[in-house]
């Protein structure tokens, strides 16, 4: 099996990378611009998901038999003020990646997420309806379209609200906000009314893997097992790692003000992953654990 990474400076990327070096798969990572990964000798080149050409010539080359999609733009917000470039990295990639595969027959397994629903009736399994509420949703409900109309191998895997850490990392998570924020003794607002199951980000890499590895066909839920609110993360985060928790201040959806729609109840059933994947997600109390001893 060689797999090639796409976004590999990215949370995923990067531990997909420290995954696949760890189990000596080979692998391509890529991403935009040098890479920034720095726990792993690599194999690595630059490339431009949105740039069609450019996707076409390195899948063409290095042949792959599974592409891992993980380039996109998540912040949510900055997909609902610049729809045309969001547009452009999460639907249009795919369909580049779509025809790029085409041409090496190889599996696309591609990064979702339960923001394609509109959170009245989560938790969500992975035949519910879509209905995207805001328009990061709708370009990943999009680019989903775009698989099930493909004749490639292909695999969507939806995530929800991812946590970790690594080094080179060119995002914050909540996890790790609240860390900061809490340390630097600066008092947030965290809603109580929005529901998830957060994702630690080495389970979602070991699912991504092991999807690879079975080359398992399909739509896999794949996050944590326990359902929190954003208010109660914050907390538990706080507790764990001996902060202030007198600094998290509860709001709600109507008061906290953001540019996109936040869907209220989301997590997901991850039953089908359990049976066909073996897929064992950590608490978030371990998971915060495992995260901590990258600071260790
Ligand atoms: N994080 C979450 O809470 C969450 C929830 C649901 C679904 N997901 C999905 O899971 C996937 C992985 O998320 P993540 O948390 O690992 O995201 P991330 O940390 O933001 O990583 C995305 C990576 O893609 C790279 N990238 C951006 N534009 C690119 C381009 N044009 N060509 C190539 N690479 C490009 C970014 O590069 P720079 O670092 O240089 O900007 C970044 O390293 C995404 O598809 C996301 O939509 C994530």
């Amino acid at each position: 099996m060689k797999i090639l990474i796409t976004g590999a400076n990215g949370l995923l990327g990067q531990k997909l990378v420290q995954l696949l070096s760890n189990e000596k798969t080979s692998f391509l990572a890529t991403s935009q611009g040098p890479s920034r990964i720095r726990t792993a000798e690599v194999s690595y080149l630059p490339l431009d998901v949105v740039k069609r050409d450019q996707v076409i010539k390195v899948v063409r080359e290095y042949s792959p038999t599974v592409v891992i999609h993980t380039a996109a733009m998540t912040q949510v917000d900055q997909c609902e003020t610049d729809r045309e470039k969001c547009w452009l990295l999460n639907v249009m990639s795919v369909a580049h990646l779509i025809e790029a595969c085409a041409i090496v027959n190889a599996h696309l397994v591609h990064l979702s997420s339960d923001f394609i629903f509109d959170g009245l009736s989560g938790p969500y399994k992975e035949d519910d309806e879509a209905n995207p509420i805001n328009f990061y949703g709708q370009s990943k409900w999009a680019a989903e379209k775009l698989l099930y109309e493909s004749n490639i191998k292909w695999s969507i895997v939806r995530t929800i609200l991812v946590y970790g850490a690594t080094p080179g990392i060119s995002r914050s998570n909540i996890m790790l906000w609240v860390k900061r924020q809490l340390e630097a003794g600066k008092p947030i607002q965290v809603v109580d009314d929005q529901i998830r199951t957060p994702t630690l980000v080495e389970d979602l890499a070991v699912a991504c893997y092991q999807i690879a590895k079975q080359s398992a066909h399909g739509i896999y839920h794949i996050s944590g097992a326990d359902l929190l609110t954003p208010y109660n993360i914050a907390r538990i985060t706080a507790r764990y790692f001996y902060l202030d928790a007198s600094l998290i201040n509860k709001t709600n959806s109507e008061a906290f003000k953001q540019p996109a729609k936040r869907p209220l109840k989301t997590g997901f059933i991850i039953e089908k992953a359990r049976k066909d994947l073996g897929y064992q997600p950590h608490s978030f109390e371990a998971g915060l654990a495992i995260t901590a001893s990258f600071w260790d």
